[in-house]
């Protein structure tokens, strides 16, 4: 952690409602969920220079892999938040994010425990406070379970979807492949992908 020091927020809290001004020089925020070893991070830090890429991980040991692999491309508009979804309505404002990731979130496939899915009404809830009114959630799974229940966890609660597909990679690889995704892609694994927007009232 110490040599990436650079990139990790230690009191993100503190930078509720003033991360862009906190961290100048940026079009947009951008929040991933669950980043894990950050090849996605990574890389699309890289390929957006004018967005700030901030990503969240529960897990220490594994956001550090991340942390390094930001640090080594010596990355400027990429920072990480050691810390669980649950605690984003204490890290931004309402109308803060301008977009956010959620890529091969655990599926929790036992009913009981399915309000610890990211894409439960509990979390988009979450989400719809701290997305600013034309922001978006890109989401993606190899789980199709998960996936079709994220559907309609999204639809039963308002939210408009596109470029919902189940097959994301069927013609060739398309966008930035996350650790979990370039795994499952090489096995032969389907992609699951939406993108997510909630209009106000
Ligand atoms: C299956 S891994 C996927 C990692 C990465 N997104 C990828 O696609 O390669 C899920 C990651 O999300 C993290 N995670 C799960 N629930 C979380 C939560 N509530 N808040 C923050 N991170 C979470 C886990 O620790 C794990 O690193």
């Amino acid at each position: 952690m110490e040599r990436c020091s650079r990139v990790l927020i230690d009191d993100p809290a503190a930078l509720r409602g003033r991360w862009k001004t906190a961290v100048p020089g940026f079009d947009a925020l951008w929040l991933e969920l669950g980043c894990g070893k950050g090849r996605f991070t990574a890389d699309t830090a890289e390929q957006n220079p004018r967005e700030l890429l901030v990503a969240l991980e529960k897990v220490p040991d594994v956001m550090v892999m991340a942390m390094e692999r930001c640090c080594e491309r010596d990355l400027q508009n990429v920072r990480f938040i050691d810390g669980d979804a649950l605690a984003l309505p204490v890290l931004f404002e309402p109308d803060e994010v301008d977009r956010i990731y959620i890529n091969f979130c655990d599926p929790w496939p036992k009913n009981s425990a399915a309000k610890h899915r990211l894409t439960a009404p509990g979390f988009l809830e979450i989400y719809e406070t701290i997305l600013k009114p034309e922001g978006e959630i890109h989401f993606k799974t190899d789980n199709l379970p998960l996936f079709d229940w994220s559907v309609e966890s999204f639809e039963n609660n308002g939210w408009t979807l596109s470029e919902v597909t189940r097959d994301l990679h069927a013609n060739g690889p398309v966008g930035v492949m996350t650790d979990y995704e370039a795994k499952f892609y090489a096995e032969g694994v389907k992609i699951n992908r939406l993108v997510a927007r909630k209009e106000r009232a």
